[in-house]
């Protein structure tokens, strides 16, 4: 599940990749998944693709129907109110990311901020400095009071972020000054609080 995905580009390449796993993408915004809504419907030869949905819902009214759904989230250059939460560890939006995991689903967040033109989003959202000691110190026991064991996290070099599938980090690819963090993380059993019809058939697709 890819969380913000915005014209969907991830979830598409994804899709093409993978052809026996399903791939859901979800952006708050529907203007820029309407090309790629269309695409998906088309015959394979031109490009359709039937591993693939995309829905209109923002990570704070995610619908009920994924819960216990997703092996995987990914949530790359989020932007707006998906970044503030994610990037502050907001427990009621992290609490809602976790009701869709299924079972050791992992948690991939890539954050990336240039301090310089960014600053006036970065006070808007009023976003502290993504420092280790910040993510060791606050993020990783906010993630983890929501269900989240934190496996990983750091800052990523240019190098690691501009190859990923996404139009935003293709967008930002030239950009030396920016500053990206990610993080790995897996749903723990401790908060698994899965409506049982929902488990038995997660997904009703
Ligand atoms: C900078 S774009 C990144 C798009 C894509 N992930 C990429 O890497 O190309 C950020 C996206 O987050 C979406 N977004 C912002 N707040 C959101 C929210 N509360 N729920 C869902 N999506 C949100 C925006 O609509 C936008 O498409």
């Amino acid at each position: 599940m890819d969380i913000g995905t915005g014209d969907g580009r991830f979830v598409y390449q994804s899709a093409r990749l993978e052809p026996s796993k399903f791939f859901i993408g979800i952006d708050a915004n529907p203007k820029a998944l309407e090309k790629i809504s269309e695409k998906i419907y088309r015959k394979p030869a031109k490009g359709g693709l039937p591993n693939v949905l995309f829905l209109q819902a923002a990570v704070e009214n995610l619908p009920v129907e994924l819960n216990g759904v997703a092996d995987e989230i990914h949530i790359h250059f989020p932007w707006g109110s998906l970044l503030r939460a994610v990037a502050t560890g907001e427990l009621e939006v992290l609490s809602h990311l976790r009701r869709i995991c299924a079972p050791d689903c992992l948690l991939e967040i890539v954050v990336g901020l240039d301090p310089e033109r960014d600053r006036t989003e970065i006070e808007r959202l009023g976003l502290p400095a993504l420092s280790n000691e910040y993510l060791e110190t606050v993020l990783i026991q906010r993630y983890r009071a929501a269900g989240f064991e934190v496996l990983e996290k750091g800052a990523l070099s240019q190098a690691d972020w501009s190859h990923l599938e996404t139009s935003w980090a293709r967008k930002l690819g030239g950009n030396e000054d920016r500053e990206v963090v990610y993080l790995v993380a897996r749903a723990t059993s401790s908060e698994l609080s899965i409506d049982s019809s929902l488990a038995t058939n997660p997904t009703g697709l």
